[in-house]
């Protein structure tokens, strides 16, 4: 499963400023930028962020209208201030070094299981899974998943545990979300060039627009 979405991924994945670092606090800002925010709005934030703030110790020594300036125009607030707070915390408490224990990693605030697992991945090639919105779609049509993903998180983390290759969870990863974000979109997935077209349930089912179902309450 993973191989030949690894290929797909060294063919057809996106070339993205974050994915040319190793460096986990750049690779972290990114992350948190693209929680709520598209990658194309977040591309020049992002790069002015780094010449603005080019390290941890230069965020946490800045004060808190400098850094909600640069946040200016991206919205949701307080992603910036939980930067803010957890660049002083990486600071006063891990010498300056981003964290590499999930446990230390997910008590950071602003960083949940996802974005640990992203940055965790992407910074350190460790095997940790990730469960966005994108994800979430991709892995439910690929079990052709007949409730909502709210309701079969478990079920969802354990499928993305079990897929991430234990020496590949960078690529992995990465190719997992550009292939929610370009081919298995929500209103038109692309299934006839997607890299998981033949074990996906849903394409079999000819299920896919209906899957992921929608909350319903
Ligand atoms: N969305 C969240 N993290 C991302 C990443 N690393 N690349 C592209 N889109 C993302």
């Amino acid at each position: 499963m993973h191989q030949t979405l690894l290929a797909w991924y060294r063919q057809q994945g996106r070339q993205l400023p974050w994915r040319e670092t190793r460096d986990p606090y750049a690779i972290w800002i990114s992350e948190i930028m693209l929680q709520q925010t598209q990658v194309k709005t977040v591309l020049p934030y992002y790069q002015r962020w780094l010449q603005l703030f080019p390290t941890v110790y230069d965020l946490a020594a800045a004060d808190q209208q400098t850094v909600l300036k640069a946040w200016e125009g991206l919205g949701y607030y307080a992603r910036a201030r939980n930067l803010h707070k957890a660049a002083q915390v990486i600071v006063a408490q891990h010498q300056g070094q981003f964290p590499e224990q999930f446990e230390d990693v997910v008590a950071l605030p602003g960083i949940g299981r996802t974005t640990a697992g992203g940055i965790l991945s992407a910074a350190f090639n460790q095997p940790v899974p990730i469960l966005d919105g994108n994800v979430k779609r991709v892995l439910a049509r690929l079990i052709a998943l007949r409730q909502p993903p709210s309701k079969a998180l478990d079920q969802l983390w354990q499928l993305s545990t079990a897929l991430v290759p234990p020496r590949e969870a960078r690529d992995f990863n990465q190719a997992l979300m550009d292939l929610g974000a370009t081919v298995c979109t929500r209103h038109r997935p692309a299934c006839l060039i997607c890299p998981w077209r033949s074990p996906c349930a849903a394409y079999n089912q000819n299920v896919q627009l209906e899957i992921p179902m929608t909350e319903t309450r």
